[in-house]
């Protein structure tokens, strides 16, 4: 309601000078650690998932705990006025009278926008539907830097659910304003991305292609962004089935990889990565969960306007 308040509801609301701003934060909470035990004292932020979720709401909270704040909120919608029938709206208003900031996660894409609108406190999207998770590319983001020591000048494969991934959409959105990106799209022809996301690609000029193949791009990729096919949006079992093991990245087809490959998912894993490939020091995306912490506890600190 108020023009000064901040949210983040799609990662095109953060300039790269933000999202840069918000690295060299997450950077130095992990240097000065101590620095920060108590920034955030007194504040609340409130954790409203729709959806089910272990990383996202988790490392949200441990985020707000190691600011010293305190957290509250629900986990399932049963457990909310939601199931009584209550909208969105009145629930996230509600809320904002208890709350400093709201992290929300919820099945219906725009709801977090429709929120925002109704409450005088931050929203932050913490994905909606099939559509966008900006904080998870945030965390990528950092991921990325960290790995690679920038955000450009990489060839990036993004493999899996292509339509219906949200963290992808959001990455493809970020990356597309850094320099020398080169996109490799690997899915099922049925599981591409959306129209939207390929119009993007298009008129940015830059390089990108769509191929069904891992095996064929991997000796090309620096960074290689896996997901899993997201069962929740598909409309009948059996496709969902047909589709899961598209991909599976195991050591065989890592053999062709670069040394240096990067392997990033936003987990959770169901089978797309075998499990002996954890071992492997390509291996990022536990780190990549830790890196959630750190680039949440920055983002709010940076829409409490604290840091
Ligand atoms: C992702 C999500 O919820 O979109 N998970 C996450 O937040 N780390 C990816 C997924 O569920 O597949």
């Amino acid at each position: 309601m108020s023009e000064t308040i901040r949210n983040l509801i799609s990662i095109l609301d953060m300039s790269v000078e933000e999202i840069d701003h918000l690295i060299d934060v997450a950077d130095d909470i992990v240097a000065n650690h101590d620095q920060y035990e108590e920034i955030c004292r007194g504040k609340k932020l409130a954790t409203l998932f729709f959806e089910p979720s272990t990383r996202t709401r988790l490392s949200f909270e441990a985020a707000m705990l190691e600011l010293g704040g305190s957290v509250l909120g629900f986990s399932e919608a049963s457990s909310s006025s939601a199931a009584k029938g209550e909208s969105v709206s009145d629930t996230v208003r509600t809320v904002g009278c208890y709350a400093d900031i709201i992290a929300m996660r919820h099945p219906k894409e725009g709801a977090p926008l429709v929120a925002s609108r109704r409450t005088t406190v931050p929203i932050i999207n913490a994905g909606d539907g099939g559509h966008f998770h900006p904080t998870q590319t945030l965390t990528d983001l950092l991921t990325i830097k960290r790995k690679k020591g920038e955000l450009g000048n990489i060839t990036l494969g993004l493999c899996g659910d292509l339509q219906f991934g949200r963290t992808v959409h959001s990455l493809i959105e970020a990356m597309l304003r850094y320099p020398n990106v080169k996109f490799v799209l690997i899915s099922p022809e049925e599981l591409r991305v959306p129209e939207y996301i390929r119009e993007k690609l298009r008129s940015a000029g830059v390089e990108w292609c769509e191929v069904e193949s891992m095996e064929e791009v991997m000796p090309q990729l620096d960074v290689l962004y896996m997901t899993r096919v997201q069962r929740e949006r598909f409309f009948n079992e059996e496709d969902y089935i047909r589709l899961k093991d598209t991909y599976i990245l195991d050591m065989d087809k890592l053999e062709s990889a670069k040394k240096d490959l990067t392997i990033m998912h936003p987990l959770p894993r169901v089978n797309e990565i075998s499990v002996k490939v954890d071992d492997d020091p390509r291996a990022c995306y536990f780190e990549q969960a830790l890196c959630g912490k750190h680039i949440r506890m920055a983002l709010i600190l940076n829409l409490l306007g604290i840091k």
